[in-house]
């Protein structure tokens, strides 16, 4: 609803005054919180994450930018780190829950509402997500030995897929934000967890760095070469495929599991609901590489071209 801040307590309404603010995508605001644009209620819970977190050395932590393919990458990992409990073809957890409900965002989900979580209930090692960025993650995982998988897509293909999804779930009440005036948001920064160039810098510039704790991946590897990604994905995680496996073909299994195609045409996902209230049917549209030549102009195209060659000049990170 547009009254989506009346339910803060006053401390934090106290802090919102002090952000800048913009018009927001799925409520009336959005907020400048520690350099990024956020909303009131996910704020919150980010504070209550970074002060209460501790990360463990065995932890797991994906981080990805909204819309980038997060439901994917969850449902890889998770099929990857715990394929040795079910079987691919039968029961497997992936086939009647949907990936958001097998690993839980730490920010939407576990320290939502205020929450402190008992996560020594989650199994080992734990397996979490996040979309926050690197400079505002909690000190615990910045300073113990656990390892962060990045993932992160095209910037065209990321705002036309944000765009979709967010005129899908945005109130009613707040009325709709045309192609254009989004499009000029995003280039500004001003979408959920943006400006995307800072969030993907910054992970970026952190995985060249030793030791060795971050696994940086693209949507367009893996739509590309979906059983090298997810070798490359087990080796990072701790969990390589063996000879055995690899004679089975169990990458090849877990690949179809977690496609587009299988994954969308679940009844948990054309029917459930996840991360709260969301339904997840509106978590697969097309999944494809490219779908933004059907939506931006070329001189759309050729702004956020622009900004990619100016922010990320000279960075080493390409798409
Ligand atoms: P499109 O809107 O371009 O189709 P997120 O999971 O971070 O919310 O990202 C959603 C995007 O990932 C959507 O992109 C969605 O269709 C795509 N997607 C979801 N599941 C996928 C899968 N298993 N394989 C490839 N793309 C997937």
């Amino acid at each position: 609803s547009t009254n989506d801040e009346e339910e803060l307590s006053d401390e934090f309404k106290e802090l919102l005054l002090s952000l800048p603010k913009e018009r927001g995508w799925r409520t009336s605001h959005i907020y400048l919180y520690q350099e990024f644009w956020c909303q009131p209620k996910e704020i919150q819970a980010i504070i209550n994450f970074q002060q209460h977190f501790q990360a463990r050395d065995s932890d797991l932590i994906l981080v990805t930018m909204p819309k980038s393919g997060t439901t994917w990458l969850k449902a890889m990992a998770f099929a990857v780190l715990n394929r040795k409990s079910f079987s691919i073809s039968k029961n497997h957890p992936l086939l009647t829950s949907n990936p958001h409900d097998l690993v839980p965002f730490l920010e939407y989900k576990l320290y939502a509402n205020n929450q402190l979580p008992d996560l020594s209930m989650l199994p080992q090692p734990r397996l979490l997500a996040t979309h926050v960025p690197f400079s505002s993650l909690p000190a615990s995982i910045k300073n113990s030995d656990c390892r962060i998988v990045y993932w992160c897509r095209n910037p065209l293909d990321t705002f036309v897929s944000s765009w979709h999804f967010l005129m899908k779930v945005r109130p009613e009440t707040l009325g709709p934000i045309s192609i254009e005036e989004g499009f000029e948001m995003y280039c500004r920064g001003a979408m959920a967890f943006g400006p995307f160039w800072k969030h993907m810098l910054e992970y970026w510039n952190e995985s060249l760095e030793p030791p060795n704790k971050m696994l940086f991946m693209k949507y367009e590897d893996a739509k590309e070469d979906p059983v090298f990604q997810l070798k490359r994905l087990a080796n990072f995680l701790g969990v390589p495929f063996s000879f055995e496996e690899e004679r089975e073909g169990v990458a090849e299994e877990i690949s179809r599991l977690c496609s587009f195609e299988n994954l969308k045409n679940l009844e948990v996902n054309q029917t459930g609901r996840s991360i709260g209230y969301f339904e997840n049917k509106n978590l697969f549209r097309t999944g494809v590489v490219g779908d933004w030549v059907n939506h931006l102009t070329p001189s759309m195209a050729g702004q956020i071209f622009q900004i990619m060659k100016g922010k990320l000049a000279g960075s080493g990170l390409e798409f």
